[in-house]
């Protein structure tokens, strides 16, 4: 099969296609016939030599795929043969072949195309769990997602709303605010060109907000402290802007704040497990009547991965990039993303 990897002849931190050996399902897995596979911010580090996979794992990157099931391992049930599925990987779904652990796998939801699925599994499992599991989002509150013009944080805005909360979402620049808003946030900020903090005060009537969702990491904790309500949540996902910030402890203690954070990769297959059956329960019925949609920027070849890497290290993209083998769909093929007018490839 073809595989995208780190190939030293390509030149150094370059992705190539190669000829790799199709895997076989363990007990347990499946294999998938890979329509198309997201890409995210984990594939860069691991581009850049420094986010191995973990052992078992495929050298190639992927952590989210969609296809079809050609063969299903000792004692799986479901999904059968012949289903569409979205995974969530461990690795390895730049591919046209990849195993996944049936119980990381969730069918291709209604009204969304084969293609277009595999821009949700990372980011739905990750804003699930972050603003539900873990921040206890509730309806009526206030949250703000740090970073509303990306992969996860163009699910979340979705997601938060859909959970009956009112959201506050950043983006850089008109045209990304313009498109996070049309994703139905209640509140878009530039931060390019305003003071986040001060935008949530004003929107939240001086009290600040119940949740921050945040991509940015030390350097956005003072502001993402300082934007927090009484008993609010921080939930750290991302460390953008690097690993280390300095915490006010003095307005921890006033407020009562909560600072946390997550991630999904390190879960263990049985915490993974039960995120995927939470987000079938849960946000399925969410993404089959609408309010979840998929925000899809492009649709590249395989053999462009590389491009597609860099493109979203640039920070050019509108939710995801998506890389296509050309595997033929049992049923509808690509879908439209509605709701990221403009955005959709
Ligand atoms: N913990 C986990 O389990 C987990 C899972 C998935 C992803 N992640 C991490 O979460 C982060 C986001 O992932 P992603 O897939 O959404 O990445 P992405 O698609 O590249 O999005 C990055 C986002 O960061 C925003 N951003 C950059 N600088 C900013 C700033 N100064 N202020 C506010 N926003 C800023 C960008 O907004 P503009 O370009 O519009 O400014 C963009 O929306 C990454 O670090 C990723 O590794 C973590």
């Amino acid at each position: 099969m073809r595989a995208v990897t780190i190939a030293p002849q390509a030149g150094r931190g370059k992705l190539a296609l190669i000829q790799a050996i199709r895997p076989a399902p363990a007990a347990g897995e499946v294999l998938v016939q890979v329509a198309s596979a997201g890409v995210n911010r984990a594939d860069l580090l691991q581009r850049a030599g420094h986010y191995p996979p973990p052992p078992g794992a495929p050298p190639w990157p992927g952590l989210e795929i969609s296809g079809t099931v050609i063969v299903a391992g000792h004692g799986v049930s479901s999904p059968r043969v012949g289903d569409e599925v979205v995974a969530l990987l461990e690795g390895g779904g730049y591919a046209e072949y990849a195993v996944a652990r049936a119980a990381q796998t969730l069918p291709v939801p209604d009204g969304v195309g084969l293609v277009d699925a595999a821009a949700l599994p990372e980011a739905v499992c990750t804003a699930w769990t972050n603003l539900v599991d873990t921040a206890r989002l509730r309806p009526g509150e206030w949250v703000l997602v740090q970073g509303g013009s990306g992969g996860v944080g163009s699910i979340a805005v979705q997601l938060a709303k859909a959970l009956g909360a009112h959201v506050v979402a950043t983006a850089g620049g008109p045209e990304r605010v313009a498109h996070v808003r049309a994703l139905g946030a209640d509140v878009v900020v530039d931060h390019h060109a305003s003071d986040v903090v001060a935008a949530v005060r004003e929107a939240t009537g001086g009290r600040g907000v119940d949740v921050v969702l945040d991509v940015l990491g030390g350097g956005g904790l003072a502001d993402n402290v300082r934007a927090l309500a009484p008993d609010g949540r921080l939930v750290v996902i991302g460390l953008q802007q690097g690993r280390r910030g300095e915490l006010d402890l003095a307005a921890v203690l006033a407020t009562r704040a909560t600072v946390t954070g997550t991630l999904l990769r390190s879960r263990t297959p049985a915490e993974k497990a039960a995120i995927v059956a939470a987000v079938r329960e849960h946000v399925w019925p969410m993404v089959a009547d609408g309010r979840v949609r998929p925000v899809v920027h492009a649709r590249l070849p395989l053999a462009d991965a590389d491009d597609a890497l860099t493109s979203l290290e640039r920070g050019e993209v509108f939710g995801k990039v998506l890389l296509v083998t050309g595997a033929p769909a049992a049923s509808s093929g690509a879908t439209d993303a509605p709701s990221a007018q403009g955005w959709d490839a």
